[in-house]
């Protein structure tokens, strides 16, 4: 195990090793562009000892913004040709080109912490950024609202790409019309911890469903072959929603809008409860169904400020059945698989989420027990993408920026801005 000062150290190199001077890849040649929740961890993580860095990097993330204020998943500054799929397979026509749906808003919450470091300075640059986050927020009101419950177009947008969770929904895309690619991921990982062939079949049919209708909000909401309310994606919002309403009365701005939002998501996300797993779920809109998944994301409700007994006590259990927590799917599953990606790996950018909305709403020794844990993943097998819940192994790509951003910003025992 290495000294927590050699790791703080490594960590800083990491995320400077992934920086491409304004954004900062995932890691280098499995995501060699700026993903959206990706950028926001690392804002996060760069707060620890640069905070001007810090602010650049969500200012990169707000400069792929559509029109219609969305905030793409992976904006493609500068062409590389090994990953797919790239800016043709999207046909978003953007400049720079980006992809054709939005991920986790998890960037008003970091750009709230980022200025809370250093208010004076940081005042301009949320000021600047506030009504971009704004529009980015109406957006999700807008196209991604079904009754107050958050939607995904595509199980990218989660951010989770082969949960559980949409598995139900999965199983109804129409894959006839794909027809032949070459995907790129699994010559960089091992095949057994990324998403499997008919997982990548069907988000390739729901991908070519958008580019046929460009993209068009209202076309993908009546008929796109994937819309399931997300657990994760609507207690983030949620969250992000609060931390946009600090940010308004900071500036002196109007908070109607981003109250009345609060109320609806508020209301929302109590739709999400399965009472048939005694968890949120995922809710397929399409079939009324339920994906009767228990995943990582449905104990984000501490972190979007809302208190749930229940929950806490699933959350033990599962903690309990694995020697890292937290994992993306629930062990006593069927469905759980160790190594595979969302269904079962700890992430520790989840592990973060649930951490800080544990700590805020007061059940602090589950804070400090899922934080020990993921540092001690971290001192154990390095910045991975994701690790195995029970053994500890690493999975998926190395140097991994967010790993290494929620190292610095959280999971370490000597928080870096205190002096290491
Ligand atoms: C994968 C993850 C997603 C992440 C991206 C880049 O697609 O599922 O959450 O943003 O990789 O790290």
């Amino acid at each position: 195990m290495k000294p927590v000062r050699t790791l703080n150290e490594q960590a800083r190199a990491i995320m400077r090793g992934n920086d491409q001077g304004g954004y900062t890849m995932p890691t280098h040649g499995l995501y060699p562009y700026q993903w959206n929740w990706d950028s926001a961890f690392a804002a996060f993580g760069f707060a620890t000892f640069d905070v001007e860095r810090a602010w650049v990097e969500l200012e990169t993330l707000m400069s792929g913004q559509w029109e219609n204020g969305m905030v793409p998943h992976i904006i493609f500054h500068e062409a590389s040709d090994g990953y797919f799929p790239g800016p043709d397979e999207w046909g978003a026509f953007q400049n720079p080109p980006t992809s054709g749906i939005s991920q986790p808003p998890v960037a008003a919450t970091f750009a709230r912490a980022i200025f809370e470091r250093a208010p004076e300075a940081g005042q301009p640059r949320m000021a600047a950024l506030f009504p971009k986050l704004l529009a980015w927020h109406r957006w999700f009101f807008e196209h991604r609202n079904e009754n107050g419950m958050i939607v995904v177009n595509h199980p990218w947008e989660s951010g989770r790409d082969n949960a559980p969770d949409w598995d139900e929904a999965m199983g109804n895309v129409d894959i006839s019309n794909v027809g032949t690619y070459t995907r790129n991921d699994t010559s960089h990982v091992d095949p057994h911890m990324r998403p499997s062939a008919l997982d990548y079949d069907r988000f390739m049919a729901i991908v070519y469903a958008g580019r046929t209708c460009g993209w068009d909000e209202a076309e993908m909401a009546a008929s796109g072959p994937f819309r399931v309310a997300d657990p994760g994606m609507s207690f983030i919002l949620l969250r992000a929603n609060k931390d946009l309403l600090a940010m308004a009365q900071a500036l002196g701005e109007d908070t109607a809008e981003i109250t009345g939002w609060i109320a609806a998501q508020e209301k929302g996300v109590a739709r999400l409860w399965n009472p048939e797993i005694g968890g949120y779920d995922a809710f397929n809109i399409r079939t009324g169904n339920f994906g009767g998944s228990m995943s990582s994301t449905s104990f984000l409700c501490w972190y979007a400020g809302l208190e749930n007994s229940e929950a806490l006590v699933e959350f033990g259990r599962i903690a309990e059945a694995v020697t890292y927590g937290f994992p993306s799917h629930d062990p006593a599953s069927p469905r759980f698989e160790a190594y595979r990606y969302w269904r079962g790996p700890s992430w520790g950018i989840v592990n973060t989420l649930i951490g800080i909305g544990l700590q805020e709403m007061g059940h602090k020794a589950q804070a400090e027990k899922l934080r020990q844990d993921t540092a001690a993943l971290i001192e154990k097998s390095g910045f991975a993408e994701y690790f195995n819940p029970c053994d500890g192994s690493p999975a998926g790509g190395d140097k991994f920026t967010w790993t290494a951003a929620i190292w610095l910003a959280w999971a370490s025992p000597t928080l870096t801005s205190k002096g290491s």
